[in-house]
């Protein structure tokens, strides 16, 4: 008989697993806590955007017209508990506040809500970004006879449903004592992709659970090592991103993950550098990491930088009373994700400081107003723009490489555009009329 399967926590990486597990053949059974959210997943629909998630998502859910049927969601433990014969946990790890360590509570709460209805022979997957030692202990909640492996997602905000249907690497951190059981049930799981060619890699539960952060980290590092540059070609007269280019040729540099800018944010890289610094700390190997706090500094001095970058553009001094028109709010394009993200940061910073800011993001304009109300919101990108003094790229749409700068030209009060992404063509800016700018490359 073929496997059934849970997904409990039904967020961007849990809704995403449940349609793919789906889409894989398998019959799934997706749980949230929340009833809302459950009943719009009933509907087909996701909380939030993701590109081909809501189709995926409709080609499966039981009810709809001309979909398979084998997914459905719930809000019963019980419910969840009798179907199941694999549990994937993919609820979230945020930043605790006021702390860096990261916040349990939630994946604390699935296990204990899971154990007392899980079925003895079955096995529960974290997927969840955890510290190293925590698949260990919540070994040790589950009843007797109820395997645990942690199976880490590296799934990217946007490319959620490649990422997740066709991985380059399956991780799975299993127990040692369990005959190869555990590992033999997750290659029947990840049969597709593992026949496509992803590599599957075995380990214990610590390495598992560090491959995650560590794969983070070292994107982390790439950015922020990116972004240093920029300092010192700023100060230099140096361009970044020929630079970059330049250094991306040696294939063991590779040319990925090299864009400068206003940095990283989002709901990962930011919060699990500082978790697995504060983890290191108290497993007495902080030192191994205090090269993160760098990563970390260097990647929060450039939205601050980039404030600078626009009082310049201002005249240098304050920016009260003066238009700043701001293109982008969500940490990355192809996502509505505002969490820790740069271009709203940047946009708060300057508002805060009295300027007249106006935002406008083609998938991140609800998400932002939650976070941010006081900012003046636009429902175009040329309205946005309309008598600005200054214009911001802060992130890189494709809306917005397409944009006329001519049209735009004429509607600001002063064509002078800052991107900081290093995203636009210069080039056509500048030859309509534009004084461009951008970060770690020289005034044309
Ligand atoms: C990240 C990792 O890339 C995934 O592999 C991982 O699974 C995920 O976190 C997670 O832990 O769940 P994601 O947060 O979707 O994925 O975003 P990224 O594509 O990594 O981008 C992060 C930030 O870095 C964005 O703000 C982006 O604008 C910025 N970035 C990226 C740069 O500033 N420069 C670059 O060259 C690349």
């Amino acid at each position: 008989m073929a496997l059934k399967i849970t997904v409990i926590g039904t967020g961007y990486l849990g809704a995403t697993h449940a349609a793919a597990m789906a889409e894989m053949g398998f019959e799934v059974l997706g749980l949230d806590v929340v009833p809302e959210k459950v009943e719009l997943l009933s509907s087909g629909r996701v909380p939030m955007y993701e590109p081909g998630l809501e189709e995926l998502l409709a080609k499966h859910v039981a009810g709809i017209e001309g979909s398979t049927g084998r997914l459905r969601f719930t809000t019963s433990w019980e419910e969840v508990g009798a179907f199941g014969d694999v549990h994937f946990v993919c609820v979230n790890t945020p930043q605790k506040h006021g702390e860096y360590g990261c916040d349990m509570s939630y994946v604390d709460a699935a296990f204990a809500s899971l154990a007392p209805v899980v079925r003895a022979g079955s096995l529960v997957v974290g997927k969840s970004t955890v510290p190293v030692g925590s698949a260990e202990r919540l070994a040790g909640v589950l009843p007797e006879g109820v395997d645990l492996a942690w199976n880490p997602e590296f799934l990217r905000e946007g490319f959620a449903v490649q990422d997740t249907l066709h991985p380059d690497r399956i991780v799975v951190g299993v127990p040692g004592d369990d005959g190869g059981r555990t590992e033999k049930l997750l290659r029947e799981v990840y049969a597709a992709p593992i026949g496509e060619g992803s590599p599957l890699v075995v380990t214990d539960y610590p390495t598992a659970e560090l491959v995650k952060t560590a794969a983070n980290s070292f994107l982390a590092t790439k950015i922020s090592f990116i972004n240093a540059m920029a300092e010192v070609c700023e100060a230099a007269g140096g361009d970044v991103v020929r630079l970059a280019e330049a250094i991306g040729h040696d294939e063991r540099i590779g040319n990925k993950f090299l864009r400068a800018g206003i940095g990283f944010g989002g709901g990962c890289l930011p919060k699990d550098i500082r978790a697995f610094m504060a983890r290191a700390g108290e497993l007495g190997a902080d030192q191994a990491l205090t090269f993160l706090r760098e990563i970390d500094s260097i990647n929060m001095r450039r939205r601050g930088q980039m404030v600078e970058m626009a009082r310049e553009a201002l005249g240098g001094n304050s920016f009260l009373g003066r238009r700043v028109a701001v293109l982008g709010a969500t940490f990355k394009p192809d996502s509505d994700d505002v969490r820790d993200s740069p271009a709203l940061n940047v946009a708060g910073q300057i508002h805060l400081q009295g300027g007249q800011v106006t935002v406008y993001d083609p998938k991140g304009m609800e998400n932002a107003r939650k976070v941010f109300p006081t900012l003046g919101y636009a429902d175009t990108a040329l309205e946005a723009v309309r008598g600005a003094d200054v214009v911001l790229h802060l992130t890189e749409w494709r809306e917005f490489r397409e944009l006329d700068p001519a049209e735009l030209a004429a509607a600001v009060s002063s064509p002078v555009v800052l991107d900081g992404r290093n995203a636009l063509d210069g080039e056509r800016w500048r030859a309509a009329g534009w004084t461009y700018r951008a970060m770690g490359r020289p005034r044309a």
